[in-house]
């Protein structure tokens, strides 16, 4: 069986097609990067409409690197949630069109869960049963996993999530954006202990939660503290690389202590890590060393399949496989979290 699936989330505007037994025949990605920059944020009317230009050139160019006809698509998947409402509807939109076109069923799939099957997708179905965590630039959340379509919510971002942190630290040390690579590239040249910024919750096993915000203001009262003189770009120059690898050490420690809790809670033998801030080098190296002291199994999703992409949207080969696709008045939900 071939799958079609659609990724419009946020702000990449991917598709893919991949078969139910998770090969990968062809994938395309546009990156709207450029367009959210000088906002150093996402823009979520630009976002939209740039989905709606791109998606089905997007389309086009991952049935050609298939070498394949649309025809042969078997069913069609798509995020659906979570994720901002104008980008979503324009990734579902699409879909439904080319579900009635083509006659095929209609999948929808959880972002979330989605960037957790990327692990999955790399190194094979021994990953579940897993604690899983997703660190993305909307969603901080910790996950336990009997099987990809079988996930109970742990906890998560009771504010900022961790790719949100990244990327506003970024702008308050004029680093550009997405903040995640500029943070960590800054980071390798500074001294992480430089710095002592707030772990928020990192010592409280019992509660499976993450807050970033006290750490992006400890931050901003660095730069900027209050009721006193902003640091000069010179003084900033000078203290960026530290205060770069200080932030992203305490992003990690949290992190990592959080990873730590949910597997003690619910007693797992594995640890799956997916989302945009996956890719962080330190984060990665960090992650292992937990394993490593806690004798558990860990997969992180290669890089590529970290950040946003419709390769992971292969999880809708599950949901067909339990005998589930959806109707056509089939919805987005913006904001809710499974
Ligand atoms: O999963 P993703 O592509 O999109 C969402 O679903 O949000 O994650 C994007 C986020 C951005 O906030 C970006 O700054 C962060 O992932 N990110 C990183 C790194 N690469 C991307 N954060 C830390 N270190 C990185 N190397
Ligand atoms: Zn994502």
């Amino acid at each position: 069986m071939i799958l079609l699936a659609l990724e419009t989330t946020c702000d990449e505007t991917a598709a893919a097609v991949v078969t139910d037994d998770c090969q990968v025949l062809g994938a395309a990605l546009a990156s709207q990067d450029l367009l959210h920059a000088r906002f150093s944020g996402v823009v979520p009317e630009l976002a939209a409409r740039a989905h709606v230009e791109r998606i089905l050139p997007v389309i086009d160019e991952a049935l050609r690197r298939a070498g394949l006809e649309l025809a042969r698509i078997d069913a069609v998947a798509v995020a659906t949630t979570p994720g901002l409402a104008g980008s979503l509807l324009v990734g579902l939109a699409a879909a439904k069109a080319l579900a009635v076109a083509l006659d095929r069923p209609l999948v929808a799939v959880n972002h979330l869960h989605a960037h957790i099957y990327a692990c999955r997708l790399a190194y094979g179905p021994e990953v579940f049963p897993c604690v899983a965590l997703v660190a993305s630039g909307g969603h901080t959340h910790l996950y336990d996993c009997r099987g990809p379509l079988d996930l109970t919510l742990l906890g998560g971002t009771i504010d900022d999530a961790a790719g949100e942190a990244f990327d506003k630290a970024a702008a308050l040390l004029g680093l550009g954006y997405p903040g995640g690579p500029a943070v960590e590239q800054a980071a390798r040249r500074g001294n992480p202990g430089a710095y002592h910024f707030p772990r928020t919750f990192a010592n409280e096993p019992q509660r499976l939660q993450f807050s970033f915000s006290g750490l992006k203001t400890a931050l901003r009262y660095v730069v900027q503290p209050p009721g006193g003189t902003p640091l000069a770009p010179e003084q900033l120059a000078m203290v960026r690389d530290d205060l770069a690898a200080s932030f992203q050490e305490a992003v990690v420690d949290v992190l990592v202590a959080k990873c730590g809790h949910a597997l003690e809670r619910t007693g797992r033998p594995t640890l799956c890590v997916g989302g945009g801030v996956a890719a962080n080098g330190r984060l990665r190296t960090r992650l292992e060393e937990l394993a490593g002291s806690r004798g558990i199994r860990l997969y992180v999703a290669p890089r590529e399949l970290c950040t946003d992409n419709a390769v992971m949207g292969a999880l809708a080969a599950e949901r067909l496989r339990a005998g589930q696709h959806d109707a056509l008045d089939l919805d987005i939900e913006a904001g809710l979290l499974r």
